[in-house]
């Protein structure tokens, strides 16, 4: 059997990487591994590889920047005669990017089978690039396979018949229970005991100048009580740029270049609390137990917020603050264990997919 994984943001490489060692186990498989581009910079792509003991990708479209048309448009014509020519017999995608669902395009028009992997997942916001990748991506799927019950149900709700869905867990989480051991705080953050950590870069919140200034403007409040540490996505430093932020010179307030996948899970772990727009983060907290304040009306996850450590402020400034103070005050709650979230899921991945006739 041969497999094709097709990674290119990010999220993708966390989310693969378990899945390519658990299928390293089956002698039959071969793998094939492809990079879009859509991450190119080393410190967004690059560094996770080596921290994840990925091997190099064995094909790269290095399709680069764009716009999202442009971007999943190139993806498409740069993949075509790649899953053409080589014929997987399935091709796995991961999460909710522009790579995942130019690769799901493409793999229907060549009638390729696709599998994907976080499949599911709904925020009911179609203003979100993500949430129309996650639409068509599952629609065009020929096995979903689900990190949680809400996503069956769904997928379920769409449509979509029950025995391409199989259950098997949260593949992110594979990843973060074998690295914890090996998280390592960077250097010149290794004094601090006491912080807040932040990540901003969905287009909702970094592209709207008054409202990321706003944002600023708390950050910059907090850091009069507690540090604030803050690795800046590459969008999120272009706006900044833009917005005139008041929040440089504060000494802080800490503007980080993005962090290698270790350093960040180290500071997750230690952190009092994160604020945060991104889907995995709701998730990786939830895990650890650290509370998670997400700046977004909706998340594509509520079991984080039901069984996990996250509260949704929306774009409330007011909110954040009183939510921050909240935590901050509060004893930190034990983590509780979310069903399938066990370090296991890429294994059922790769049980299920060996098995197929
Ligand atoms: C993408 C995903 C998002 C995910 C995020 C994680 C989509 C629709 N969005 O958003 O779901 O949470 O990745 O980071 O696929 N850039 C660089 N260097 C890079 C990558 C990006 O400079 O290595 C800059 C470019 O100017 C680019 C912009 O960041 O245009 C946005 O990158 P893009 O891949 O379009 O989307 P993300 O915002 O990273």
């Amino acid at each position: 059997m041969h497999i094709l994984h097709v990674v290119g943001a990010r999220p993708n490489f966390m989310k693969a990487a378990p899945v390519l060692h658990a299928l390293r186990q089956y002698p039959g498989i071969r793998q094939t591994l492809l990079h879009t581009g859509q991450h190119y910079d080393a410190g967004m792509s690059e560094v996770f590889f080596r921290q994840l003991g990925m091997p190099e990708p064995d094909i790269n479209l290095a399709v680069g920047s764009g716009s999202p048309t442009q971007q999943t448009a190139e993806i498409m014509l740069r993949l075509e005669p790649v899953v053409g020519e080589q014929r997987p017999d399935w091709v796995l995608v991961y999460g909710d990017v522009n790579s995942t669902v130019a690769a799901a395009f493409v793999c229907s028009k060549l009638r390729v089978p696709l599998a994907h992997v976080e499949a599911g997942l709904r925020s009911r916001d179609r203003s979100m690039p993500e949430e129309i990748n996650r639409l068509i991506t599952d629609q065009l799927s020929d096995l979903l396979f689900t990190p949680s019950p809400d996503a069956d149900d769904n997928l379920a709700h769409e449509g979509i018949s029950p025995e391409k869905i199989y259950r098997v867990g949260n593949v992110m989480i594979d990843t973060l229970i074998r690295l914890l051991p090996q998280a390592q705080t960077p250097m010149d953050l290794s004094g601090l005991d006491r912080f807040v950590l932040v990540t901003l870069h969905r287009p909702a919140n970094v592209d709207d100048l008054p409202w990321l200034r706003e944002m600023l403007a708390a950050l910059v409040e907090v850091s009069h009580d507690t540090e604030v540490l803050f690795p800046v996505h590459p969008r999120t430093a272009k706006r900044l740029a833009e917005a005139n932020t008041p929040c440089t010179g504060n000494p802080r307030l800490h503007l980080l270049p993005p962090l290698p996948y270790l350093e960040f899970l180290a500071l997750q772990r230690d952190a009092q609390v994160v604020i945060t727009d991104s889907g995995g983060i709701q998730e990786e907290t939830s895990y650890l137990g650290v509370p998670c304040l997400t700046v977004r009306e909706n998340t594509e996850r509520p079991i984080t917020l039901t069984e996990g450590t996250n509260r949704l402020v929306g774009r409330d400034i007011s909110q954040l603050r009183q939510q921050l103070r909240r935590v901050l005050a509060e004893p930190r709650e034990k983590p509780r264990a979310i069903p399938l979230w066990d370090g296991h899921a890429a294994e059922r991945i790769a049980k299920i997919l060996t098995a197929l006739p």
